[in-house]
């Protein structure tokens, strides 16, 4: 067995070694790789295809409901026999090379496994949160923390990400938000284009680069009510024009794979939707990698009630078109006799074998299997000094000043009492962020640690305050809020009365948010707010730090403290970074890519919302739609942000007021820098189709320049709309531009817009 085992490797091994001296040309080494395949596709049994479609977690890393007792000696001896195609959560270029070795020495054919993890927002060097990070709009940025990400992951052992995730979402109170990149369209295709880039680089055969994953295959952030897992009712006009956009970002970008959502889409489990992964994935988008499954996935369309049992969740997804079952046993358990009994064609289960081995073949494992795994590189590149420069910089750029009455910050004077508060103060875990990767614990900067460096001759003080969650702080455990004990507010009390200025570092842990960790309200939680009162009552100059994974509601906090800095869940130079912001040695320049509400009542709630029949039109107005207790405004609209300098912005001037379908139409904006600091402004571009088939967004990002802006200078800005940016899925779901009239309108955000009109007029050839 062994002999003819060594015999087939050498075969394939040989053969992909020649075949890359044939020609560079990809068509060409597609089509030498598609031969290969097909030869080994005959030399393999269906078992063994059907093993290279299951995935288990093996190895210490949970991320997922753990994996039942008693079947981890089925999982040793299906590995030993092929069939287990690939794994995750096995962390270590010393351990995936002991487990590549078992598998190909052992297995009749020795297909290398492909070692997968979810490396969201750095292996072992955090950078910020994914949402934290789409508040810099830089998209370069983006891709060099992904790259930074995978270099790291890949010398670890691992080839395959689980990220990015793209879907759009308008509730906060989903833990997921913060993982992804924010509510809007346009922005996040943007931003998965750059990750997808950053993680699979030009070569996913190069040992620094990764495959990523494009997810969750869909509508998982339109879950009802932000509750994780829960079931969504989408319209098709939506699903197509706001959720999609980014999947088919991904997909022309080449994403080297596609997960399943959890979520039903109006009834159709997104595991087993048919219309989502036969006829636009792999049908219309012409999509040619791998769909893998959400954790268990498959098994889970019998908990939804759509199958009886496992057999027939296992049917349902392969016709669907979900390729690999990730912890579900249920191909690896039904597939060989759904074949036998003619519920599945084997055809569709080689079309599905063949993804995930041109995938293999593309990560360069039969060239050489164990290519991933050296020690010695991954001692060098874990953590890193070049990456923790790379984490400080991008910690700066997603920072997001929100308020800044009377130039309270920068901090200008070095010699003052300054009093710490607040339970994030001195915490050197959750900057961590929950989908922390490899990353120890305890690692990141503190704010505390920032700031004592930042400022030497201070006189500081510190209080904790309040305590914010009780219990163990990690991925398994539910985190539980503290609300009873307000031992710890006299001294805070006492600290804010003896300071110059206080500032506060507030928000939510690391485990607040993330998958699992939907919430119901949005405010700080637990003792917070009343801590921060009771500072309020013995000291005016407070400068709130927040340290969050979502969205949060804090109209008190922004009609009462003067200050208030976005920090999110910055990675390992949180502190540092902060630090640079209050000190004003960075000039503050992100801008949210989520709405804030002024209440939890207003979610869902985002800038590109429809008109309706009653557009709100004043406060003493009853017939209209909007809340009768509440500012219909949101707190802080998508694309807000504030910087140190202050800028002007002209009228924007458009090229003509009419263009044809062809045409493209040129705008300028006139932006001044009207202070006397340096800074760096995101110039937004919306638009607004007033008159559709459908009914239409009030305006939609449709461009935006982060530019350099000099004290005193003014710059102008340059933008270009085609028909190409003003196409949408309408009424009769043909993606087109529709004539008639339309806005267009510039900014420094979502709300604060000045607009010009033009007709967009129909080719005279198109009336005839
Ligand atoms: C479940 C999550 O939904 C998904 O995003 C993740 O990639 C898998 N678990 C694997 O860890």
């Amino acid at each position: 067995m062994k002999y003819k085992h060594i015999l087939i490797l050498t075969f394939i091994v040989s053969g992909i070694v020649a075949m890359t001296y044939l020609t560079n040309e990809d068509t060409d080494r597609d089509s030498v790789a598609n031969k290969k395949i097909d030869s080994l596709l005959n030399l393999m049994t269906l078992e063994e295809k059907i093993g290279q479609l299951n995935q288990y977690s093996i190895g210490p890393e949970l991320t997922g409901p753990g994996a039942k007792e008693g079947n981890q000696q089925i999982r040793y001896e299906q590995l030993k026999s092929g069939q287990v195609g690939s794994v995750l959560n096995l962390l270590g270029a010393e351990q995936a090379y002991e487990t590549q070795k078992f598998v190909v020495e052992n297995t009749r054919l020795g297909i290398p496994l492909i070692f997968a993890f979810d490396v969201v927002h750095g292996y072992k060097t955090m950078f910020p949160l994914p949402l934290a990070e789409s508040s810099s709009w830089d998209l370069d940025l983006m891709e060099r923390t992904a790259a930074a990400a995978a270099k790291e992951a890949a010398s670890a052992g691992i080839q395959w990400t689980f990220a990015p995730m793209v879907d759009i979402s308008r509730d906060a109170r989903w833990g997921r938000v913060m993982e992804g990149a924010g509510e809007d369209a346009y922005l996040g295709s943007e931003i998965a284009i750059a990750r997808i880039n950053g993680f699979q680089g030009n070569d996913l055969s190069d040992i620094n680069t990764i495959a990523a994953c494009a997810k969750h295959f869909a509508g998982y952030g339109f879950v009802e009510s932000g509750k994780d897992y829960n079931n969504v009712y989408l319209g098709k006009h939506q699903l197509l024009n706001t959720i999609l956009p980014p999947f088919k970002a991904a997909a022309d970008a080449n994403v080297a794979t596609f997960m399943n959502a959890f979520n039903d889409i109006d009834g159709i489990p997104s595991t087993a939707n048919d219309y989502l992964l036969r006829e636009l994935l792999k049908g219309e988008w012409n999509y040619d990698g791998v769909v893998v499954s959400d954790w268990n996935s498959i098994g889970e369309i019998v908990t939804h009630g759509v199958a009886a049992d496992k057999y027939e969740a296992a049917v349902m997804a392969l016709n669907a078109g979900s390729d690999i079952d990730m912890e579900g046993t249920a191909y690896i358990d039904n597939l060989k006799k759904a074949v036998e009994n003619g519920d599945v064609k084997e055809k569709d289960i080689d079309d599905a074998v063949r993804r995930v081995l041109k995938l293999k073949y593309d990560l360069g494992l039969f060239d050489d299997p164990y290519k991933y795994f050296d020690s010695k590189r991954e001692e060098k590149t874990l953590f890193n000094k070049e990456h923790r420069k790379l984490a400080h910089e991008a910690a700066l750029k997603s920072i997001v000043l929100l308020k800044n009455e009377n130039n309270l910050l920068p901090i200008k004077e070095k010699e003052l009492s300054i009093g710490l508060i607040g339970p994030l103060m001195k915490d050197k875990d959750s900057p961590l962020g929950n989908w922390r990767g490899a990353a120890d614990k305890g690692t990141a900067v503190s704010l505390y640690e920032g700031i004592v460096k930042s400022f030497p001759d201070a006189n500081i003080d510190y209080a904790e305050g309040v305590k914010l969650s009780i219990g163990p702080n990690n991925f398994f455990n539910k985190t539980v809020i503290e609300e009873e004990d307000r031992s710890g507010f006299a001294k805070a009390i006492q600290v804010a009365k003896n300071s110059d200025i206080v500032i506060v570092a507030m928000g939510e842990t690391a485990y607040m948010s993330g998958e699992g960790r939907s919430r119901s309200t949005l405010d700080l939680p637990g003792l917070q707010p009343e801590l921060l009162k009771e500072l309020k009552k013995v000291n005016d100059n407070i400068i709130l730090v927040l340290m969050n994974g979502r969205p949060l509601a804090i109209s008190w906090e922004d009609e009462n403290i003067p200050a208030i800095v976005e920090a999110w869940h910055l990675g390992h130079e949180a502190g540092n970074a902060i630090a640079d912001v209050l000190t004003g040695k960075f000039n503050p320049s992100g801008k949210l890519t989520m709405t804030f509400p002024r209440s939890v009542g207003q979610v869902p709630i985002y800038y590109d919302y429809k008109n309706t029949g009653r557009p709100s039109s004043g406060p003493d107005q009853v017939f209209y739609t909007h809340h009768n207790d509440i500012d219909p405004s949101p707190l802080y609209p998508f694309g807000y942000g504030l910087s140190y300098s202050k800028y002007e912005y002209s009228n924007p001037v458009i090229s003509k007021d009419k263009i044809g379908m062809n045409d493209t139409l040129q705008i300028k904006v006139m932006v001044k820098n009207t202070s006397s600091i340096d800074g760096e402004e995101i110039v937004q571009l919306y638009t607004r189709d007033i008159t559709g088939s459908i009914t239409r967004p009030v305006k939609q990002l449709k461009g935006y320049k982060k530019v350099a802006i000099k004290a005193g200078e003014s710059k102008e800005i340059n933008f270009e709309l085609t028909t190409e940016d003003l196409a949408f899925y309408t009424r009769d779901f043909d993606y087109e531009a529709e004539p008639g009239e339309f806005q267009v309108m510039t900014g420094p955000n979502s709300s604060e817009l000045k607009s010009a009109k033009f007709k967009l007029i129909p080719n005279e050839t198109d009336n005839l």
